[in-house]
């Protein structure tokens, strides 16, 4: 199968303004538009169009926004298990200010339908082998991806958690996971224990689950893996829009393991992959193909 996201989907509103308002505050802003979203969908489209044959488990509702969403999977190649819910479909309200930085409110409606998300898993997850990856964010419940990656492991599958919108997480959940993606906030979040130091957290974390990466934006990301600690540096780029620059950079580092390539090119290949996202608007629009990325790298290697 290669690639299986589980995670959610939601129809993103975009507006750009000049900066975020603080709290009681107005701001005007200019309409960018109305798109497929969520971190589940933005990470299976960037997967696929990285060259990965690619799953995606998730739960949309009986409306509108529902059927556009399942449109999107379709005309990207990704196959689904999407269990229409009783809810509405997730949606997000983006606000990008001058420089590209992002801030998402989520209402998530459908994909937090536990039942309905462990239907359709139950039924994907019977299909997957070894070799196989099942990638995990957390805007779905947390047991529905703590239940998915045990069944992943039976399998011999390995199991990527991007732990975005960061929250602490039960041992048992991290003790699941093979390969951990975070940022730096999310790192000091799951690490827990009052920690400050980005690096120390990493380590910490590493002490539990074998791969650790953070990303560090336009400092690249950081990687902890088998005892050993590495920098990758970032492609000094202007970004326009970070919205899913996250989102891109995990599906395309699962879509390269899952074609054997070791993590180290994986991680040059999915950094690269997050540069050229920041460069558009939009949230899965924006993920680049596999051409695109290895043309950059092929551009910024020299
Ligand atoms: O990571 C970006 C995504 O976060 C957006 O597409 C939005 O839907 C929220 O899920």
């Amino acid at each position: 199968m290669g690639v299986i996201v589980i995670g959610s989907a939601n129809e993103d509103t975009a507006v750009s303004v000049h900066r975020h308002p603080g709290g009681g505050e107005t701001v005007l802003g200019a309409m960018e538009g109305v798109g497929a979203g969520g971190k589940g969908l933005n990470q299976a489209v960037a997967a696929a169009r990285a060259g990965a044959g690619t799953t995606f488990i998730g739960a949309v509702g009986d409306d509108e926004a529902g059927a556009r969403l399942r449109s999107t999977f379709a005309a990207e190649g990704v196959r689904t298990h999407l269990a229409m819910s009783d809810s509405v479909t997730g949606t997000a309200f983006v606000m990008v200010s001058d420089g590209g930085e992002n801030a998402i409110v989520v209402v998530p409606g459908a994909n937090q339908d536990a039942e309905a998300l462990t239907r359709e898993a139950d039924a994907a997850l019977g299909e997957i082998g070894a070799g196989d990856i099942v990638l995990a964010q957390l805007e779905i419940p947390v047991d529905v991806v703590f239940s998915a990656f045990r069944r992943a492991r039976t399998r011999d599958a390995v199991t990527v958690l991007n732990a975005a919108p960061s929250m602490s997480l039960p041992g048992e959940v991290l003790d699941a996971v093979d390969i951990l993606v975070v940022n730096e906030h999310e790192c000091l979040e799951v690490a827990g224990g009052d920690r400050h130091d980005v690096r120390e957290a990493a380590l910490a974390l590493a002490g539990r689950v074998p791969t650790v990466i953070v990303t560090l934006g336009a400092k690249g990301a950081l990687l902890v893996s088998g005892g050993d600690s590495t920098m990758v540096p970032a492609h000094p780029v202007e970004a326009v829009d970070t919205t899913a620059a996250g989102d891109t950079f995990c599906g395309a580092l699962v879509a390269r393991l899952s074609d054997g390539e070791d993590l180290a090119a994986a991680l040059g290949f999915a950094s690269a992959a997050a540069a050229l996202c920041v460069q558009h608007h939009g949230a899965s629009a924006s993920a680049p193909s596999a051409r695109e990325t290895l043309d950059f790298l092929d551009a910024h290697s020299a």
